[in-house]
């Protein structure tokens, strides 16, 4: 067992962010349609690990990275890439795009429209987001979604099944 994630703080994040490129565990049109199967997928895999407790506000961020993935990191003819990465205390969830500008963090205006899903990204994760280098051009944004301890009471379940009942 390694360090219990939820205490890990803001700018200490080391131990939750990945450490090396894999590729992504699926693809993904760049398309409406692909954030909301995405997002269906995920809330699949949430409910096999018995974190089902995280799936509206993962959902979110996932919603929020995989558009700017389509909008801002869109390169045509290539697909999003996801990953899910079970912790601990919840999962990680990377999005890939072949554009290797970066996001950057703006304070919208009350006004505006646009430039607000990475502050809502960094409010549900507590800052608990990143963006490293893949192979090849692109990059990897990623967010770790993590429960208080008391919200996933005994439903994580190490051996990795479903939680009975
Ligand atoms: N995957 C990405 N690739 C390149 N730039 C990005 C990416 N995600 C976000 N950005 C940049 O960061 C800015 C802020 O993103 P965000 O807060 O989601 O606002 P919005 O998407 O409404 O512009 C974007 O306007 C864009 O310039
Ligand atoms: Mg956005």
């Amino acid at each position: 067992m390694g360090v219990p994630i939820a205490v890990v703080m803001s700018g200490e994040y080391d131990e939750i962010r990945p450490r090396q490129y894999t590729p992504p565990q699926r693809l993904w049109t760049a398309s409406p349609d692909g954030v909301h199967r995405a997002r269906h997928a995920l809330a699949s895999q949430l409910a096999a690990w018995g974190m089902s407790a995280l799936a509206d506000d993962a959902g979110l961020v996932l919603s929020e990275l995989m558009t700017n993935a389509q909008r801002h990191g869109r390169v045509p003819g290539r697909d999003i890439g996801t990953s899910f990465l079970r912790t601990e205390q919840g999962v990680i969830l990377e999005v890939h795009d072949a554009r290797d500008e970066r996001p950057v963090l703006t304070k919208a205006a009350d006004t505006d429209e646009r430039g607000r899903g990475l502050a809502i990204i960094d409010a549900i994760t507590g800052g608990r987001w990143g963006v490293t280098d893949r192979e090849g051009p692109g990059k990897v944004v990623w967010a770790a979604v993590l429960a208080p301890a008391d919200v996933l009471p005994n439903e994580v379940d190490p051996s990795g099944s479903a939680p009975a009942s």
